[in-house]
Parts: structure tokens; C-alpha cells; sequence
């Protein structure tokens, strides 16, 4: 039985903004209301929302909500509060650049209307939402094709964190090139890293690769080594936050350790990313802001005291893979192979593929 990560239900005005609860999941699987800006922020923040796509997608809706959330009787006036809200949604999470990209959409769509009717000014930003999920859908499903063709049968892949339809509108980016190549009728077995310490592997990875058929086996974060030199990965395909114009990849914290593994054994690392998380105005990955979260995830996490108290900890969110360590970036335009500026230049700027693998 499939899901919804998120959608809209109804008109611009009186529509309903509904999200999968992902800190519920795998026990419950509940839809919830976002009916103001501060719902929205808080599911963002709280990762009830979360992956980079899905919190762009959610961010153009909660757009939506708040800019009907004011006077309603004048397009300057919707404007306002859609302009507020943007600049509020952008203070939830720094990290995934699908945010702020999906936030300038929007104000540039409300920007840009010239018309003078209220009802139609909502409906054209309502509209400009769905077509950010929708476009955002369409890259999805062109990367699993890109990069199913990597993946030989009878493969063995490690994935870390979740990249997969509950991050994205529905079909994800990593876990994407693992639905197409299973639905290709190639034979793939998935390790998750169970992902510390918000589980996001263990909890929505597995949960959503059973739902679609595919085979996968959880592992603690510490045993991706030994399943690495016992044979049983032949590729790592990960998500992504945010890529530098070089190439180098913020993503979950933990995906750095995998790449180096991945690199020792001789295994091909990917990153399967839209081009909506290319931030090209970034160099480097030195230029990335990496979210630190609260320590209460590590020494409480899912309500048991697991430190002890007043012992300090450090949690960053996301750690970043350089370019050198990435086998191969697979977008909806195509792969990116060898990754360097140029490369990542050539294909997200120019459109079409530089591939010089295949
Ligand atoms: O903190 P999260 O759960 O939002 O982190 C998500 C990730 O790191 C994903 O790998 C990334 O956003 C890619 S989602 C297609």
C-alpha cells in the first residue's frame, strides 16, 4: 500500500496543507494538518517534514498557508505575508539549500504577478507550489532511471539516512535508483544504515523499502565495515543536503565515514541529488552551514537517558563527502563523472550531459 508524504487538499483559500508524521513512523502512520506558518516551521524543525526535497516541497506550500494567514482583500496585502513567511520558513533548517531554493521560487512568484484579483494572485501561488512538487517528482523518477543503469543485478547497495520518497514528493533520489533498478527486474538487496541518532535508516528507510517489495536488511552505523569486507556491497547510494559547485556533498552526519569505507574497499560512492540541491554559488563544501541540533537526541534519545548527565555532547546534523571521495553525482540530467567544478558546471548549468562514463 502506497503513501503520501505530503499534500494539498482543495483551493488556495480554504485548502488543507497535510503531512506524513515521520517522527511517528514505523509505529503509526499519521497524516496531520499544518493550518498556520508555525505548524509549518515546527514539522520542518522537528523533522516531521524532512529530507531536502520533501522540506522544499513543504516550505512552498507553508508559503501558501501564510500567505493567506493575513488580510486577504488585496493582492499587496498577500504579497506581505507571503513574503514574511518566507523570510521565517527560511530560519527552521540551514543545512538543505532545497529550502531556500523552493522560498525563492515563491517569492518570485509573487513577485512577478501583475494582476490585481486576490483569488487569482493565491491561485497562482498555490499553482507555483504544486509545480515544485510535481517538477520535483518528475527529477526523481529521471534520476532512478540514470542511475539504475550503474547498478548491475544481483547488487548489493548501502544507503545511509533516508533519500527516498518519504524525503522527496514521493519516489526519492537514492532510494529512487534502487526502486527503478528493482522494478528494471534487477535482483537488489539494500543494507540501511540504521543512521544515528534520529534512526531515519532504520525507522523510514526500512519502512518504506518494504512497502515497496524491496529487500533490506538494517545495520548498525558501526557495522557498514565489516558488511563492506564481507562482499555483500557492490555500490553506496546516498542523498544529499547540499552540493557545492565542486561537487563536494553535505548529507546526513555519517555519510563522510561511509565514503571513506566505501573508497577502502574499492566500492563506487554515489549521491543522487536533484539539481534544486546544487548550490553553485558555493566553491566548496567549506562554504556549507551544517546544522548542530539539540543534544537531548543523544542523551535522551526516544525518551531513555542513554548519557549521563551533564556529560557534554556534540550533534551536528550533516557532515560533508569531498568531491574526491564521490564516484559519480547522479541527477536528473545525467550523471556527473569524474566530479569536479567543471563537470557539475557543464551539467546542471548547460542542461545536458557531460558524462564521460557511459
Ligand atoms: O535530517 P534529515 O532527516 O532531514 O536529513 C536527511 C538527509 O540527510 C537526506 O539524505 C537528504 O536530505 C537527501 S533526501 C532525498
Amino acid at each position: 500500500m502506497h503513501w503520501t508524504t505530503l499534500h494539498w487538499q482543495g483551493d488556495a483559500l480554504t485548502g488543507q496543507f497535510q503531512i506524513l508524521d515521520q517522527t511517528l513512523l514505523p509505529e503509526q502512520e499519521r497524516m496531520i494538518d499544518l493550518t498556520n506558518v508555525d505548524d509549518v516551521w515546527v514539522a520542518i524543525k522537528a523533522l516531521k517534514v524532512r529530507g531536502a526535497p520533501a522540506i522544499g516541497c513543504a516550505a512552498a506550500y507553508g508559503a501558501v498557508v501564510g500567505a493567506r494567514s493575513g488580510e486577504v482583500s488585496s493582492v499587496s496585502a498577500i504579497r506581505e505575508s507571503l513574503l514574511q513567511t518566507a523570510a521565517y520558513l527560511a530560519t527552521s533548517r540551514p543545512t538543505a539549500v532545497n529550502l531556500f531554493w523552493a522560498l525563492d521560487r515563491m517569492t518570485r512568484c509573487a513577485n512577478g504577478y501583475i494582476g490585481s484579483d486576490p483569488t487569482d494572485f493565491l491561485a497562482c501561488l498555490l499553482a507555483e507550489a504544486h509545480s515544485i512538487r510535481n517538477e520535483d517528482d518528475a527529477m526523481c523518477h529521471a534520476i532512478g532511471l540514470h542511475g539504475a543503469a550503474l547498478l548491475g543485478d544481483r547488487t548489493g547497495v548501502l544507503t545511509h539516512c533516508n533519500a527516498g520518497g518519504l524525503a522527496t514528493s514521493d519516489y526519492g533520489t537514492a532510494l529512487a535508483v534502487i526502486y527503478a533498478a528493482h522494478e528494471s527486474g534487477k535482483q537488489i538487496k539494500v543494507f540501511a544504515d540504521e543512521t544515528r541518532p534520529l534512526l531515519q535508516g532504520a525507522r523510514l528507510t526500512a519502512w518504506e523499502l518494504s512497502r515497496r517489495g524491496v529487500p533490506v536488511t538494517v545495520i548498525c552505523d558501526n557495522m557498514a565495515a565489516v558488511v563492506m569486507r564481507e562482499g555483500k556491497v557492490q555500490a553506496v547510494v546516498v542523498g544529499a543536503d547540499r552540493i557545492a559547485s565542486n561537487g563536494d556533498t553535505a548529507n546526513k552526519i555519517g555519510t563522510y565515514g561511509v565514503a571513506l569505507l566505501a573508497k577502502a574497499h574499492g566500492i563506487p560512492f554515489y549521491v543522487a541529488a536533484p539539481s534544486s540541491t546544487f548550490d553553485m554559488t558555493l566553491e566548496d563544501g567549506s562554504g556549507i552551514p551544517i546544522e548542530e541540533r539539540s543534544a537531548d537526541e543523544i542523551t535522551h534519545g526516544f525518551g531513555r537517558m542513554t548519557v549521563p548527565a551533564g556529560v557534554s555532547v556534540y550533534n551536528p546534523a550533516f557532515d560533508v563527502t569531498p568531491a574526491e571521495l564521490i564516484s559519480g553525482l547522479i541527477t536528473e540530467k545525467g550523471v556527473i563523472s569524474p566530479v569536479n567544478s567543471m563537470n557539475v558546471k557543464a551539467m546542471i548549468e548547460g542542461g545536458f550531459s557531460t558524462n564521460q562514463d557511459s
